[in-house]
């Protein structure tokens, strides 16, 4: 069938298309869906009738693994951060990995005495398997270097170690929900626990919920906090920023009190 599409509408479409996460081709021949049902019909194997319902196990009766607890016994085994991340692309209780294209563990150098935590990577981290690498991570680093730190630096008074409270991306990055959180607390909890830096950053509410059991990032950011055993500070988020730049300031402070922090603390 001829394309009517004009080329405005035909690119807007394809906007909209990656939008929603379908940014590959995955056959090289077009494929039309609206004959298949008509050949889908031909070869249909008639469907099974359904089995009394008496006959039905009830799905109450059948023990399913707790998410949570499995994640927790997978992180406590994990002895290193490449056991860490084996863990977590073996841990199969999470939906949101069906749909991912990539596990986003980290960036950064594990040495770091400041250790970032975000919320969940976006269109651009699922496709390059990095935390903060789009816009909002842009404006991440060029706000780190205002302070001395980059993700890339070897000396680990100057570098950085970035993560997210979820390391898949959720579909059209809508918010992570409860449960999600829950089930990836433990692995975020270990990740602290083996990179040990001096302090935290917890970018965003997401972060803040997972870390402090609380959101309302506007109260919390600028003030120390414990999260995870360390000394955690609360931020807005980047993104945010980018929607908001009236917020720089309030940012800018907390910067500050992170490097002054670091310098008190020696690290
Ligand atoms: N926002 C986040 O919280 N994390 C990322 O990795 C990217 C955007």
């Amino acid at each position: 069938m001829e394309s009517t599409l004009s080329p405005h509408d035909a690119l807007a479409s394809l906007i909209w298309q990656i939008e929603l996460g379908a940014t590959e081709a995955i056959g090289d021949a077009p494929v039309n869906r609206y004959e298949l049902p008509e050949k889908a019909a031909k070869t249909a194997v008639a469907p099974k009738a359904e089995p009394p319902r008496a006959a039905v196990a009830a799905p109450a009766l059948v023990a399913g693994p707790d998410p949570a607890a499995a994640a927790q016994a997978a992180a406590a085994a994990a002895m290193d951060l490449e056991a860490l991340r084996a863990a977590l692309g073996a841990y199969p209780h999470c939906e949101l990995k069906r749909g991912a294209r990539n596990l986003v563990f980290s960036d950064g150098n594990p040495a770091a005495r400041v250790m970032i935590i975000g919320e969940a990577p976006g269109r651009d981290e699922d496709q390059q398997g990095k935390p903060f690498v789009g816009r909002a991570g842009q404006l991440l680093d060029r706000m780190l270097a205002a302070i001395g730190l980059m993700r890339g630096a070897e000396a680990p008074q100057e570098a950085v170690y970035i993560t997210n409270v979820l390391p898949w991306r959720p579909p059209q990055n809508r918010d992570p929900n409860a449960e999600e959180i829950a089930m990836m607390r433990p692995f975020v909890a270990r990740h602290v626990a083996l990179v040990n830096p001096a302090a935290v950053v917890l970018m965003g509410n997401i972060s803040c919920e997972a870390g402090l059991g609380q959101r309302g990032i506007t109260r919390l950011r600028g003030r120390w906090a414990e999260a995870y055993g360390k000394p955690a500070l609360p931020m807005f988020h980047p993104a945010y920023l980018l929607r908001t730049p009236a917020a720089k300031r309030e940012a800018w402070a907390d910067l500050l009190a992170l490097k002054a922090r670091l310098r008190e603390m020696g690290a």
